[in-house]
């Protein structure tokens, strides 16, 4: 019943998302599709290619802005050009209609009024300015530095010995991460997200969400910054630049117990695919406790307010 509340209320849902999207997607084209039928009905006649521009133009905002976590721009390329296939079965769907779409295009390359004419020559003699211009951008001697190749998320062991304990990563969890009774709960984080961890009378979990937050601002935003946005004051010295936890392509995406490894192995741990092994980011075992490492990642998924990935 709570998924279906949010739902209502326009949320994405985790594990409902991708149907909610094609749900969505297929109301908001339905309902376009049958504006512009109802005012072609009442004499209104939009054209074709303006229809087809609007339809594209709003997925793009559609793909960009309502998606959440943030989709990369090489998918959300794939997406258009789907979209875009999609649209022309549309408008070819019926002969009338493909002679509606064409109808601009072909007046241009008519020219048979002033207007169109203006049109073609503006495209005539724009053309050729844009494929020289991209002719010169990918022709221009590049002075950035060379792209690194690494693995910024490189596969995690098993397993890892921290302390001379072996956690394995499968089976292991955040023992801070408990509700009131002690006993682990996926769902803390959500009951607690606008809870005061400075309250005296705070939960467990918002208490060492408290101890985890000293642990952060005592070693990691140096480097991590105070908004945990990557931005801390040494960060610019370093390449690859610190985590942005802010960033959904961080913690958001990994699970407790990979985040428990990479903290306590730090840079230097990091295996083969992690290189080259310029990272700065220490192995915190060697300052840290067990503890400690849990409860400052504790502290990160709360004060960002991701969850961690489960193992689904
Ligand atoms: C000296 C700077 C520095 C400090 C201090 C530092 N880090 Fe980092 N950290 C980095 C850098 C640089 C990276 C990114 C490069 C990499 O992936 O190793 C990173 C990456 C991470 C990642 C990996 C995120 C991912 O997406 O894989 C986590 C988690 C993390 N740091 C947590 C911490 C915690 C917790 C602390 C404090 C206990 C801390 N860091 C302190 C520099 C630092």
């Amino acid at each position: 019943m709570d998924v279906i509340k949010q739902m209502l209320t326009g949320k994405l849902v985790e594990g409902y998302m991708p149907m909610q999207m094609l749900f969505e997607l297929g109301s908001f084209a339905l309902l376009f599709i049958g504006a512009f039928y109802f005012l072609g009905k009442n004499g209104i006649k939009v054209n074709k290619l303006a229809q087809a521009t609007g339809l594209f133009v709003f997925s793009i905002l559609y793909f960009t802005y309502r998606i959440y976590p943030p989709i990369p721009f090489s998918v959300r390329a794939i997406y258009a050009t789907m979209t875009l296939i999609g649209i022309f079965m549309w408008v070819s769907s019926t002969e009338e209609s493909w002679k509606d779409f064409r109808k601009p295009i072909i007046a241009v390359a008519d020219a048979n009024t002033a207007i169109t004419k203006m049109i073609r020559t503006v495209v005539v003699v724009l053309l050729p300015f844009l494929v020289g211009f991209m002719g010169y951008n990918s022709m221009k001697p590049n002075v950035d530095e060379p792209i690194e190749l690494r693995t910024v998320h490189p596969a995690p062991p098993a397993s890892t010995k921290v302390h001379g304990k072996t956690f394995v990563l499968q089976t292991a969890s955040s023992p801070y991460r408990v509700d009131d009774a002690g006993k682990y709960s996926d769902t803390i984080q959500k009951t607690h997200i606008d809870g005061n961890p400075w309250d005296e009378k705070a939960p467990p979990y918002l208490q060492y969400v408290r101890e985890g937050g000293q642990i952060f601002f005592q070693n990691c935003h140096f480097c991590h910054g105070d908004n945990l946005n990557g931005r801390g004051m040494f960060a610019f010295a370093f390449n690859p630049i610190p985590a942005n936890f802010t960033d959904p392509g961080t913690i958001a995406q990994l699970q407790e117990t990979f985040v428990f490894w990479r903290v306590s192995k730090g840079g230097i741990g990091l295996p083969r695919e992690g290189f080259p092994w310029a990272s700065v980011m220490p192995p915190w075992e060697q300052h840290l406790t067990v503890d400690e490492i849990w409860k400052v990642i504790l502290f990160e998924y709360w004060h960002t307010g991701y969850y961690p990935r489960t193992w689904d």
